[in-house]
């Protein structure tokens, strides 16, 4: 499946024949139009140009079912039927909303070319985007030794590094998107103490271990500097790993997360979690959890994500769990801190979050001098699993200003 959405395409008077019906070359134009559409509302339409690569029609032809007429509103939605090494075989389906009939179907073959005409392997981004390669490979996952607990971690592709710190209570599978696509960079998403498949012991959990473990990821992997993407929690560990290893971090992005410490109230919630998870385990806080974390859209239209979210809750070890909770009970404010973060910084937060809101991201991109903020249409808490091309979208152009600072 792609992982390109549906888009809405109205049929133009001037498209139609004489007869008032979509003519052929106009079918070919709607389908097209329909294509960028979805591309600037996804990866963006410089996805191509990005990669220096161009898509070369190589093939096209159009089935027509039934007439459409002027002032119709067609859904035109895109699959992957193949992925090559240099080629990628789409189709498409036209149907008109107001009565769901069938319209017309493309099928398309293109071909990757360079600048000079020459075909090119198809770059990792655009076949994630066309829903290839992602899901079957997400990282090569390797196991660290870090001090008294070995870390797991997906690690992948070469560059200047990316470390991608989860939140609560989830794991590297979080990042899987920017993992995959992310090319250019040395991307790693290890799963945080007591999370994951990382080790989960009884005690030790403050965020300061978080930062330090990560740090001597950092270590052991032979790496200076990182940019440090962190969401939620990961966003408070970022926050740690500025206080203790400032000179570790090259830029920070931070996703769905806030600055200031927890209030009373916070705590005591925190509490009645850690309470929850004592008594009834994992599952019964992944189900109370669950309706907060992901945004309205994606529980209304992404079921499947629904579920793996709920897994990726329900796995977390009880240790790990209740340590994370006081840890995150106990943790300093960073407000102080945001002044001084002089490194490039990305703020991004998904509309629909309910938890750390758009507000609170506009506070924190407010108090750090050279922030820039994104906001992400149609998702939640967890934006780059919810929106996961837009989110690897404005990532990968941050980077790319980023780059230069972390060599
Ligand atoms: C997270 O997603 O990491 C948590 O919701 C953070 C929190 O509870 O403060």
């Amino acid at each position: 499946m792609s992982r390109l959405p549906p888009v809405e395409i109205t049929v133009y008077p001037y498209e139609c024949d004489a007869y008032g019906h979509l003519n052929e070359a106009a079918y070919l134009t709607v389908f097209e139009r329909a294509r960028w559409e979805a591309l600037a509302r996804g990866p963006g339409s410089d996805l191509f140009r990005r990669h220096g690569v161009w898509p070369a029609v190589r093939r096209a032809s159009v089935e027509f079912h039934k007439p459409a007429f002027p002032g119709d509103v067609l859904t035109v939605d895109l699959r992957l039927e193949k992925l090559g090494r240099t080629s990628v075989a789409l189709s498409q389906r036209a149907v008109r909303g107001a009565d769901g009939e069938l319209l017309a179907e493309a099928q398309l073959t293109f071909v990757m070319i360079d600048a000079a005409g020459r075909p090119v392997a198809v770059p990792e981004e655009v076949a994630a985007v066309f829903g290839g390669r992602v899901s079957t490979r997400p990282g090569e996952m390797a196991r660290y030794d870090v001090s008294d607990v070995t870390l797991a971690a997906d690690i992948r592709g070469d560059g200047p590094a990316l470390l991608l710190v989860h939140g609560f209570p989830l794991d590297r599978t979080l990042w899987a998107h920017q993992v995959a696509t992310l090319s250019g960079w040395r991307r790693i998403a290890p799963d945080l103490r007591g999370m994951g498949a990382s080790d989960a012991p009884a005690e030790g959990y403050v965020m300061a271990t978080y930062a330090d473990d990560l740090v001597r990821l950092l270590d052991r992997l032979g790496i200076a500097r990182a940019v440090v993407a962190g969401l939620s929690m990961g966003g408070y560990v970022v926050f740690e790993m500025l206080r203790r290893h400032r000179d570790r971090v090259a830029g920070v992005v931070l996703v769905d997360t806030r600055a200031d410490a927890d209030s009373a109230e916070g705590r005591a919630g925190r509490d009645a979690m850690i309470q929850l998870a004592q008594a009834e385990g994992a599952r019964a806080v992944a189900e109370r959890m669950l309706p907060r974390v992901l945004g309205r859209s994606t529980q209304q239209t992404q079921p499947l994500l629904v579920e793996q979210v709920r897994e990726m809750m329900a796995r977390t070890p009880v240790a790990g769990m209740v340590g994370a909770l006081r840890a995150m009970r106990d943790r300093a404010d960073s407000t102080p801190l945001l002044p001084s973060i002089d490194v490039p910084a990305l703020v991004v937060v998904g509309q629909e979050d309910e938890l750390c809101p758009p507000s609170v991201a506009k506070a924190l991109t407010g108090a750090i001098p050279s922030a820039a903020m994104t906001v992400i249409s149609g998702a939640g808490h967890l934006a780059p699993l919810e929106a996961p091309t837009a989110v690897s979208r404005v990532m990968a152009e941050f980077l790319e200003h980023a780059r230069d600072r972390v060599r």
